[in-house]
């Protein structure tokens, strides 16, 4: 009984564990993603752009699922889920926008996305970190 519950705290400690490494792999992600668009527009190199675009959608996939937001919500946030989820639509929302605006070729039209994606990173960690 005793051995069962300390294989289960272990069990529990790990897991735990990989999803912070997998919040921590996917917001590395993200966060290279966001300098090579910014480095992408600001020296007009549209391949940069696109790959930072790219692996923002990458890192976003891990917050498609609600339960792995909530998850990573301090616990007396949980219940701020949905602004938390809706910031994570609107960089996937951005990220689809800014792809359709380069590719017409409005690159000033694609920067005011890419401020608006800045701004849900933003409004999750308001309230991840209590701003
Ligand atoms: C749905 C919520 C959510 C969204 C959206 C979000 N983040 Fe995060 N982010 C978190 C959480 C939770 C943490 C971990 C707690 C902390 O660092 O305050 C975090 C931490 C980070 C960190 C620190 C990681 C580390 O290794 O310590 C970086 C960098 C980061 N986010 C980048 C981004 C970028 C860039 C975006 C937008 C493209 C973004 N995040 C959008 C929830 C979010």
């Amino acid at each position: 009984m005793k051995l069962t519950k300390i294989l289960m705290a272990g069990i529990l400690s790990v897991t735990i564990a990989s999803a912070n490494e997998t919040l921590n792999n996917s917001m590395n992600i993200m966060q290279q993603g966001i300098e090579e668009v910014q480095f992408g527009f600001i020296n007009h190199n549209e391949e940069i752009i696109r790959k930072g675009i790219e692996a923002i959608k990458k890192g976003n996939t891990m917050f498609s699922d609600e339960a792995l937001i909530k998850q990573s919500l301090p616990s007396d946030k949980k219940h701020m889920v949905n602004v938390a989820s809706n910031a994570a639509k609107r960089i996937t929302e951005d990220a689809k926008n800014m792809e359709a605006y380069l590719n017409a070729k409005a690159y000033v039209k694609a920067t005011e996305v890419y401020s608006d994606m800045l701004n849900a990173c933003s409004t999750c960690h308001s309230i991840v970190r209590s701003w």
